[in-house]
């Protein structure tokens, strides 16, 4: 008797099939970063998506990560499992927002997270992300003001590193990060004294303040599993103990619940899942499509990001 073919099965056959390349962000769960060609951070999978040669990029992450790559490979298809996989950075800039600021500060140079839109993307001059922030605000020359966007928290970090004091900061926050309590941190290391803490820069300034290491969700995996500590507190979106588990097995990673959910999950990469990968490998849909204007103006700020770091 032949064996029924798993979900997991169709995908694979599905990716051979459409050649396409399954690109998953940390946050995924599990079994879709198992299937996956390539995980990473943000930045990274920016980059993979330029490397990339094939027809189809298959975006197992939010939308605005997707949207970046179908700006840099134009003439492939992307698609992705949920279209509703937003973030709460990419609600708290809406564009004409931005062309109102832009007007009342013309001499600024808006630096945006790569958590906004294609349409803020293309109102911007550079884009960065939690990786490279700092280099791409010191790629700036001194005198010149700068209006960042969209995360108050990644902001007031790359000030803080940066030492610029000519920086205006958008007030977004993100509903994961900006939502993990001081006061449960302090809980977590007096219940583990032994153990490192690493957060991500989208965490409150207080939260950051007793962290060890800060840095990206690959920054953060690489500098947990390369310590010569056994023990860390994570302050990011658990999906990286997927990452974690794997590379550092004997290991002991604690997570902390945020104050909404009482979990450390993000809604909005949580919509995904094999079921919807599955359909959009067959149906190639939902696709991200972008006016060839729009991916034009979109594309110069994020490759004078990829050219700084
Ligand atoms: P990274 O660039 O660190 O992967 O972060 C993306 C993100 O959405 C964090 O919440
Ligand atoms: Fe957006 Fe936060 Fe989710 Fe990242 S974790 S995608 S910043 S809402």
């Amino acid at each position: 008797m032949i064996a029924t073919a798993t979900i997991a099965d169709e995908i694979l056959a599905l990716k051979r099939e459409k050649k396409a390349i399954l690109l998953a962000h940390h946050y995924q769960e599990s079994d879709i970063q198992e299937l996956a060609d390539s995980i990473g951070d943000s930045l990274e999978l920016s980059r993979k998506a330029q490397q990339f040669e094939g027809d189809v990029i298959v975006f197992c992450g939010v939308v605005f990560m997707a949207e970046t790559a179908k700006i840099l490979n134009p003439s492939r298809i992307v698609v992705v499992p949920d279209k509703d996989a937003g973030c709460s950075l990419v609600d708290a800039c809406p564009v004409d927002q931005l062309r109102a600021v832009k007007a009342r500060y013309p001499d600024h140079a808006v630096v945006s997270y790569i958590n906004t839109s294609a349409a803020v993307k293309a109102e911007s001059d550079i884009i960065c992300t939690s990786r490279n922030a700092v280099d791409v605000v010191n790629s700036i020359p001194a005198d010149k003001p700068i209006l960042f966007l969209p995360d108050i928290n990644l902001g007031n970090y790359v000030k803080k590193q940066t030492g610029r004091t000519n920086m205006r900061i958008w007030q977004g926050a993100c509903i994961v990060h900006a939502t993990f309590p001081a006061r449960k941190l302090s809980q977590a290391r007096a219940q583990h004294p032994e153990a490192l803490v690493a957060a991500h820069p989208e965490c409150p300034a207080d939260v950051l303040k007793m962290a060890d290491f800060i840095g990206s969700t690959s920054a953060i995996i690489d500098w947990c599993v390369t310590h010569e500590g056994n023990e860390f507190i994570v302050m990011t979106e658990s999906g990286v103990s997927h990452t974690l588990n794997k590379r550092a097995p004997n290991k002991t990673f604690h997570f902390i619940p945020n104050e909404n959910c009482n979990c450390s999950e993000c809604p909005y990469m949580k919509r995904n899942s094999l079921e919807k990968l599955r359909d959009c490998l067959k149906t190639l849909q939902p696709r991200i499509e972008l006016a060839p204007e729009m991916i034009e103006r979109a594309r110069a700020p994020i490759e004078r990001m990829l050219a700084v770091r």
